[in-house]
């Protein structure tokens, strides 16, 4: 008889994520030299762009040389829509995805075979420094289709070995019907819309703690520590955090091991990361707070060369893993909200008000001008509605929070309290800023 078994050969993906620093390293190096060429040889902005600076390939002679090359920002990619910074041709190319972004053109990127193979090994490897095996259910609830959540976190569950129920995002209520019904082990979503997830079971008289879903792979947006231990305390899970951006490859860039949830570990064996100072572009020290760029080292149809990923942290040294881990992600430069001449990120307030026993994790900025005066409103929802319908509560909560956030980030504000389900629910990553000056 037949024997069934997966054909996963899960032993692959071990050997660099547990190199030592040397071979890490060794390996890097070379992979670094390689992408150079590849990407001057088959991409004329590249070629141009090296050219212009006076440095070719051949002058990388060490990773810390990487500092005499020019930058990659979003706007090279957009100016070269769709497929101008491809270095293989459409016949190599098999996957085609895109992110809308806020000024309308979509950033386009490209994956040959190799790239695919390489991303569901970073993902499968991701899960399973989530604690994840083969014998585990993955349900996936990033959304398929042109972003790469969906597809991403697919293709390494099943990578992997994992049993995978590809729900996408939306349809709420069937996604707690499945949950229920199928049981999984493992739900890939951004925490966000998990927040909402877990509304909705309650109000199908689910409690989540019962349920056997034994670990969250949340990401996409900036989540703070305080939503980990909201989220881990309301549905009796481990919420462990991937990291990614289309440009660089999608979901599992980096991630958070199970064993030590100190930041994700960034898998450098194929994607090189520095932090920037984000006016002067000089490059920083590890531990130092500033802009974090990327390298890709082994990507084929879309390298990278020190792109800015615009995401503010700094880089760690490695703990469950020899490789460098980020700290959790404070926010993107352009959701930096400079509020009479203070930098405010939507992360500072959301871990004020998750300090708020009677305050929900659903919030929303909203800032206008008076005159000259630039005026914020904080909504967060009570949380429940028994909270709601007492004014007096919400009052003393309002209070509590904007003198939380005057002392603690420097800003006035108006809070409003409001009741459950007023405050904007997003079923992909949350949008928490209206901006409406
Ligand atoms: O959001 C890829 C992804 C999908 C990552 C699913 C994780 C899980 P983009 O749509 O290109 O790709 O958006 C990338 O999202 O530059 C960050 O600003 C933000 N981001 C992604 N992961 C995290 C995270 C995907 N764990 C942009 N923490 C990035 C904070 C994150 N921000």
């Amino acid at each position: 008889m037949t024997q069934l078994v997966k054909p996963i050969d899960t032993a692959s993906l071990d050997h660099l994520e547990t190199a030592s620093l040397d071979e890490l390293r060794a390996t890097q190096l070379k992979r670094l030299q390689w992408s150079l060429k590849h990407a001057y040889d088959n991409v004329p902005h590249y070629r141009n762009s090296f050219d212009q600076a006076g440095v070719h390939p051949e002058d990388i002679k060490s990773l810390d040389d990487l500092g005499k090359l020019p930058f990659t920002t979003k706007a090279d990619l957009r100016d070269h829509y769709p497929f101008g910074m491809f270095a293989t041709p459409m016949s190599e190319i098999v996957r085609i995805h895109a992110s809308s972004g806020t000024t309308g053109q979509p950033t386009v990127v490209g994956y040959t075979q190799n790239d695919i193979d390489t991303w569901a090994d970073v993902v499968a490897r991701s899960i399973r420094a989530a604690g994840g095996s083969r014998n585990d259910k993955v349900h996936v609830a990033y959304g398929y289709g042109l972003f790469t959540g969906g597809l991403g976190a697919h293709y390494g569950a099943e990578r992997l070995g994992c049993a995978v129920i590809p729900m996408s995002g939306g349809q709420t209520e069937k996604q707690v019907q499945l949950i229920r019904d199928f049981q999984p082990d493992i739900i890939m979503v951004t925490p966000s819309y998990m927040l909402n997830i877990a509304d909705e079971m309650e109000r199908q008289g689910i409690d989540p703690r019962e349920l056997p879903l034994r670990t969250g792979i949340f990401g996409a947006e900036p989540w703070t520590n305080d939503m980990r231990l909201a989220l881990e305390q309301r549905l009796g899970i481990d919420a462990l955090d991937i990291y990614g951006l289309s440009e660089v490859m999608g979901p599992g860039v980096g991630m958070e091991c199970l064993e030590t949830k100190d930041g994700p570990t960034i898998w450098e064996d194929h994607f090189y990361p520095e932090i920037i100072d984000p006016v002067s572009g000089e490059v920083l020290p590890d531990g130092e707070y500033g802009e974090l760029v990327f390298t890709t080292l082994t990507k084929e149809a879309l390298p990278v060369i020190r792109y800015r990923t615009r995401d503010l942290t700094r880089l760690l040294p490695g703990t469950a893993r020899p490789m460098r881990r980020i700290d959790k992600i404070v926010g993107r430069s352009d959701d930096m909200l400079i509020i009479r001449g203070v930098n405010v990120f939507p992360t500072q307030i959301e871990e004020l008000l998750l300090k708020i026993e009677q305050l929900s994790p659903h919030y929303e900025i909203e800032v206008t001008r008076q005159g000259n005066m630039d005026m914020v409103l904080v909504r967060v929802e009570a949380s429940s509605n028994d909270v709601a319908r007492d004014p007096v509560a919400c009052e003393q909560l309002g209070r509590e929070l904007q003198h939380a956030i005057k002392t603690y980030v420097g800003i006035s504000t108006q809070v409003e309290v409001c009741g459950v389900e007023e405050v904007m629910r997003s079923v992909g990553k949350a949008k928490r800023v209206k901006d409406l000056r």
